[in-house]
C-alpha cells in the first residue's frame, strides 16, 4: 500500500521488514469488499463455464495481465539501494549546491545496471555498468546519471540509437552480444572510430567488475558549477569506491554468469544486510571556465575524452554510504526515473552534444515506460522538499490539487510571483553566434591518442587481459572484413596490441593509417586499488 510505505515527507522508507502490506485478517477486492473465496471462479455449476459477472475473477486476472511495464530500452537490468550522502564542505567555493555543505546529510537512491542485457540477463557480462544516483536534496532532486567508464562511445546523441542497435541482440536471432560481441558491434565501432576509446575500456578488466562495490563511477560529461558569488568553473564528477577498483577474471565472469546470474545484485544486498555498507567518495575534477572550454588541450565538451587525474586531481567533496536495500523491487528499482536535467541550484549543463541529447531522451522514454506525465509522483521519484509545480491532471494523477488558479502570479489563490533569488539560476553563458551546421568541431577529430594512452598505462597483466578480450570477442565475428577493419583500428592504437590480436585471429598485421601523437601513460588509469584518505 503506497501510503504505508512512504514517510510524511514522501521519502521511501527502504527495506522495512515490519511492513506486512495486505496481510490483514480479511482479503478484499480492490474496492474493499471482503471476500470469502479467492481460489474458485464463479461458474455455472462445478463443471460449467466461468460467468462473465465474476468481478473478483476479472479484477484479479486483469490486474495480473497488466503487471509488466516495458523494460528500459537500455540499462534494463539493474539493482538499487538506498543510502546517505554527507558533504565535506570542500566544494562550497565552487558551487552553491547546499547538499555539498560540510556535514550536510542527504538521502540517496542508487541504481547500478548493465547496459545491453534484458531485465533477466546475467550480471557478470562484459559491458559498461550504469551508476545512477538520485540525491533527494532540500533544494530539489539532483540526478547524477553516470557509468563506470569515464568516456562514451559517441560524441553526438543523434548516434545513440545506432550504437545501441549495433550492440543489442542481433535482430534476426536475438542472440545477445554483451557476452560474446558479434558482427554489428564491431562493425559500428570500427566504422565510428570515436568509439575506440570506450571499447578498449570495455575490453579491459573494467568491463567485468568484481562487484558494484568495487566500481568507480563517472558523470562523463563536463558540467558547469556556480558559487554564491556568481563565479563559475567547469567540472567532472567521479565516484571513488572505498574498497578500491577490482575486476573478475574472464573465466570467473563466465562461470559466475552460469552458476549465479545474480552475482552482483546478491553481493550488493548481502553486503548491505550484513552491515558491510558500500562506500564511495564523490570527487570533482575542476577546470577554469574559459571561452574555449578546453583544459591541457583537451576539449571538455568531447565525451570520448578524459582529463588525466595527474593533470586535474580529483578533489573529494563528500561521502556516499549505501545502507538499505529496497523494500520492493518494482516500486523502487524498476520505477525510479533519472534525468540529467534534475539539477539543484549551483550545477548546470554544458553544450556537450551527447549531454544535450540526453536531456531530451530520458523524459521522452519515461513517458512511455512509466505510463504518462505524472511519474514524479511515484514514491521513489518524489522530491524530499515541497513541490509546487502547477502541473495538473494527466494519466495516473494522484494529487488532489485544491484552488482554482494553477498559474503564478494570480490574484485568486494567493499566488506569489514565480521568481526568487534562491532558485535555480540558468548560468548566463554566452551562446556562440554561429551558423546552423550538422558537424563536429575539429577538436573532436582525434580518436586514437587517448586510447593509446590508456593502453600504455596498463600493467603487463592488464595488457594481456585486453589482448585476450579483443581476440576472443573478435573471433565471434562471422565477417572477415569487420575483423580486419577493427584490427586496422588497433594498428592505429598500438603496434604490440595490434600484432598480438591479429596473430591470435590469424590475420595479417596492418600498418597504422594515422600518425601517433606522443602520449605519456597516466598512473591513475592503471590503479587497481582505491586511495581512501583517513576519515
Ligand atoms: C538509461 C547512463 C548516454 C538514453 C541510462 C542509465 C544510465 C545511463 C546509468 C540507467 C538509469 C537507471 O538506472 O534507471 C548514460 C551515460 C551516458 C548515456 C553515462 C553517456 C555519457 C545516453 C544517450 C542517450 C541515452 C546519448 C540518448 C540520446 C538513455 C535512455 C535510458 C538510459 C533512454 C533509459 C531511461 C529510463 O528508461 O528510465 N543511461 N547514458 N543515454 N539512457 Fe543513458
Amino acid at each position: 500500500d503506497a501510503p504505508e510505505t512512504v514517510t510524511p515527507t514522501g521519502a521511501p522508507t527502504g527495506a522495512d521488514k515490519t511492513l506486512k502490506s495486505q496481510q490483514g485478517e480479511f482479503l478484499t477486492t480492490a474496492q474493499g469488499a471482503r471476500l470469502r473465496d479467492t481460489d474458485h471462479s464463479l461458474k455455472a455449476g462445478p463443471r460449467g463455464p466461468i460467468l462473465l459477472q465474476d468481478h473478483h475473477f476479472r479484477e484479479k486476472i486483469t490486474h495480473f495481465d497488466h503487471e509488466r511495464i516495458p523494460e528500459r530500452v537500455v540499462h534494463a537490468r539493474g539493482a538499487g539501494a538506498h543510502g546517505v550522502f554527507t558533504g565535506y564542505g570542500t566544494a562550497t567555493d565552487l558551487t552553491r549546491a547546499g547538499f555539498l555543505a560540510k556535514g550536510k546529510e542527504t538521502q540517496v537512491f542508487v541504481r547500478f545496471s548493465t547496459v545491453l542485457g534484458s531485465r533477466g540477463s546475467a550480471d557478470t557480462v562484459r559491458d559498461t555498468r550504469g551508476f545512477a544516483t538520485k540525491f533527494y536534496t532540500d533544494e530539489g532532486t539532483f540526478d547524477l546519471v553516470g557509468n563506470n567508464i569515464p568516456v562514451f562511445f559517441i560524441q553526438d546523441a543523434i548516434k545513440f540509437p545506432d550504437i545501441i542497435h549495433a550492440g543489442k541482440p542481433h535482430p534476426d536471432r536475438e542472440i545477445p552480444q554483451a557476452q560474446s560481441a558479434h558482427d554489428t558491434f564491431w562493425d559500428f565501432v570500427s566504422l565510428h572510430t570515436e568509439a575506440q576509446h570506450h571499447t578498449i575500456w570495455n575490453m579491459s578488466d573494467r568491463g567485468i567488475p568484481r562487484s558494484y562495490r568495487t566500481m568507480e563511477g563517472f558523470g562523463v560529461h563536463t558540467f558547469r558549477l556556480i558559487n554564491e558569488a556568481g563565479e563559475t568553473v567547469l567540472a567532472k564528477f567521479h565516484w571513488k569506491p572505498k574498497l578500491g577498483v577490482h575486476s573478475l577474471d574472464w573465466e570467473e565472469a563466465q562461470i559466475a554468469s552460469g552458476v549465479d546470474p545474480d552475482f552482483h545484485r546478491r553481493d550488493l544486498y548481502d553486503a548491505i544486510e550484513s552491515g558491510a555498507f558500500p562506500e564511495w567518495e564523490l570527487g570533482l575534477q575542476v577546470f577554469p571556465d574559459t571561452p574555449e572550454e578546453t583544459f591541457a588541450g583537451i576539449d571538455l565538451l568531447d565525451p570520448t575524452k578524459i582529463v588525466p587525474e595527474e593533470l586535474a586531481p580529483v578533489q573529494r567533496v563528500g561521502k556516499l554510504v549505501l545502507n538499505r536495500v529496497p523494500t520492493n523491487y518494482f516500486a523502487e528499482t524498476e520505477q525510479v526515473a533519472f534525468h540529467l536535467g534534475h539539477l539543484p541550484p549551483g550545477i548546470d549543463v554544458t553544450n556537450d552534444p551527447l549531454l544535450q541529447g540526453r536531456l531530451f531522451s530520458y523524459v521522452d522514454t519515461q513517458l512511455t515506460r512509466l505510463g504518462g506525465p505524472n511519474y514524479s509522483q511515484i514514491p521513489i521519484n518524489r522530491p524530499h522538499c515541497p513541490v509546487n509545480d502547477m502541473l495538473r491532471d494527466g494519466f495516473h494523477q494522484h494529487a488532489v490539487h485544491g484552488g482554482v488558479a494553477p498559474y503564478r502570479p494570480n490574484s485568486l489563490d494567493g499566488g506569489n510571483p514565480s521568481t526568487t533569488d534562491t532558485g535555480f539560476l540558468d548560468i548566463p553563458v554566452r551562446v556562440a553566434e554561429s551558423t546552423k551546421v550538422r558537424e563536429n568541431p575539429v577538436s573532436f577529430d582525434d580518436h586514437y591518442s587517448q586510447v593509446r594512452q590508456f593502453w600504455l598505462s596498463m600493467s603487463p597483466v592488464e595488457k594481456e587481459h585486453i589482448i585476450r578480450a579483443y581476440t576472443f570477442e573478435l573471433a565471434k565475428c562471422y565477417e572477415q572484413a569487420i575483423k580486419e577493419r577493427q584490427v586496422q583500428c588497433l594498428a592505429n592504437i598500438d603496434p604490440v596490441l595490434c600484432e598480438q590480436v591479429a596473430t591470435g585471429l590469424g590475420l595479417p598485421v596492418p600498418s597504422p593509417t594515422v600518425e601517433f601523437v606522443e602520449v605519456e601513460p597516466s598512473p591513475a588509469l592503471s590503479q587497481v586499488t582505491g586511495e581512501w584518505p583517513a576519515d
